[in-house]
């Protein structure tokens, strides 16, 4: 049974010095080595926090040859580890030399068994405290951002991108689906740029009607046109400073498309019946559901105006690929609406997880959220059923599939073992981990014929 002892690797070749460090040491799980490629070999095996080791080690026990490759050697293999070396008296040269090479500590002989004690608990100390912080760093990349539940993966390098774009000027365009949350990736953009206390403005260009959005965008003077009463800044105007979400870009009109190109490369406006241009510093952020580069290809989308929208493209995948960040979103949404209406359903039965995990979500986040609402409206007990949430159960359906994609798996396995063995059944079974009769049964059930 292995003990709960912390593991000390002692490199040393002298029998007496091996001894009295062994008792002396004994809170901790001895390996011993005497050599270089013993060390290695413990340091594989057991991966202790703490080595001791003796510069002097065969076949150059008197010279330091051997015990710096030592440490070199240990670095790389296990690059966090603390080495400790134990040098001959004076010997500061060498010392220093094995620092160099990513030894942790040093310690001149004679051997001080207290003094060496203190040595050996501060460097387990620094290596678990190193440890914590590499954790740490570890899971704040593994974080998502503020405001937005992600575990998947992509979602979350997704959003390490946009850590990186929002401190920058750089127009983004953001593509998804409906409902993906284009518009809350937009917002962080914004809340993580140095503009984040200034204004977002959104324009939908698809909420608007066509004759209205430039007067949207850009303001009018008075007597611009009928019912221009009053001068009137634009959004663009208005986003001065901050930053200006141009949300549907899609379905801007191309006559206005010209317009909003010439914004965008000389950074000034002219607002509608005005002569005089007005600067403007926005980040622009764009966000479509259309797939732009086709409207290039048949006309309906400016190509010019594209590519300066699209200085950094990021696609929003839709909900039913990211994995296990159905159930979690769908987990967070319940525990906030449930809160919020001080209602006390506390989860979803299993076959509603199964059903959420299936189902194909067209309209992304944003059905989540609505299926949600209606289930917490729905919801007679403390688990939300799959008719709550207007979900057909598909338990069936999974098992189906899993089944099928085992068996897929399975086949491609056997297959691709004959193909490396050349149809050699014997090697084939081997490689698989089955036996010559099993395989025969499995090529008979996928009618794999064998020639
Ligand atoms: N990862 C997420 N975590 C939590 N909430 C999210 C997430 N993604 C989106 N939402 C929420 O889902 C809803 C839809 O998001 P959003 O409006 O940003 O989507 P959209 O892509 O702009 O949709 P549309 O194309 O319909 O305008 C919003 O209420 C948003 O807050
Ligand atoms: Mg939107």
């Amino acid at each position: 049974m292995k003990s709960n002892k912390k593991n000390l690797l002692i490199v040393e070749d002298d029998p007496g010095l091996q001894t009295q460090l062994r008792w002396h040491f004994d809170q901790y799980e001895i390996i011993q080595a005497t050599d270089r490629q013993d060390a290695l070999d413990q340091m594989r095996m057991h991966e202790p926090e703490v080595v001791l080791q003796d510069l002097g080690l065969p076949p150059d026990a008197d010279g330091v040859t051997e015990g710096l490759l030592t440490v070199q050697e240990l670095m790389k293999i296990a690059p966090h580890t603390k080495i400790i070396v134990i040098t001959g008296n004076g010997d500061q040269e060498n010392a220093i030399k094995a620092i160099g090479l990513g030894a942790y500590d040093f310690y001149s002989k004679p051997i001080d068994t207290d003094t060496l004690d203190l040595i050996v608990q501060r460097a387990y100390l620094i290596y678990k405290l190193e440890a914590q912080n590499r954790q740490l760093k570890s899971q704040k990349h593994d974080s998502p951002l503020e405001g937005i539940i992600a575990s998947d993966k992509q979602m979350l390098s997704l959003c390490r991108t946009i850590e990186k774009v929002a401190p920058t000027m750089a127009t983004a365009l953001l593509e998804g689906e409906s409902g993906t949350g284009k518009e809350r990736f937009a917002r962080a953009i914004h809340s993580l740029s140095p503009r984040k206390k200034k204004r977002f403005v959104a324009i939908n260009c698809a909420a608007i009607p066509d004759s209205l959005i430039e007067s949207e965008l850009f303001g009018y003077e008075r007597g611009a046109f009928t019912g221009a009463t009053k001068q009137t800044p634009g959004k663009v105007e208005i986003a001065n400073s901050g930053s200006l979400f141009l949300d549907e870009i899609g379905d801007m009109p191309l006559s206005l498309q010209a317009k909003l190109l010439r914004f965008l490369q000389e950074r000034v406006i002219e607002r509608l019946g005005g002569r005089n241009e007005i600067p403007v510093d926005v980040r622009v952020v764009c966000a479509t559901n259309k797939n732009l580069s086709s409207m290039v290809a048949d006309g309906s989308f400016r190509e010019d105006l594209y590519y300066r929208i699209s200085e950094i493209t990021i696609e929003i995948p839709p909900l039913r690929d990211r994995g296990s960040d159905k159930v979690l979103i769908a987990r967070h949404f319940l525990k906030q609406m449930a809160e919020e209406q001080k209602k006390s359903i506390t989860g979803f039965t299993h076959e509603t997880i199964q059903a959420i995990e299936s189902y194909h979500w067209p309209g992304n986040v944003r059905e989540m959220e609505n299926k949600i609402r209606r289930a917490l409206i729905m919801c007679e007990s403390k688990h939300i059923s799959a008719n709550d949430m207007d979900l057909l159960s598909s338990s069936t359906e999974i098992s189906l599939n899993l089944r099928h994609v085992r068996q897929e798996a399975e086949r491609n396995a056997i297959s691709s073992a004959l193909s490396m063995t050349d149809n050699n059944i014997s090697a084939a079974a081997k490689l698989l981990g089955v036996t010559r009769p099993t395989l025969y049964d499995l090529l008979k059930k996928y009618q794999i014929h064998v020639t």
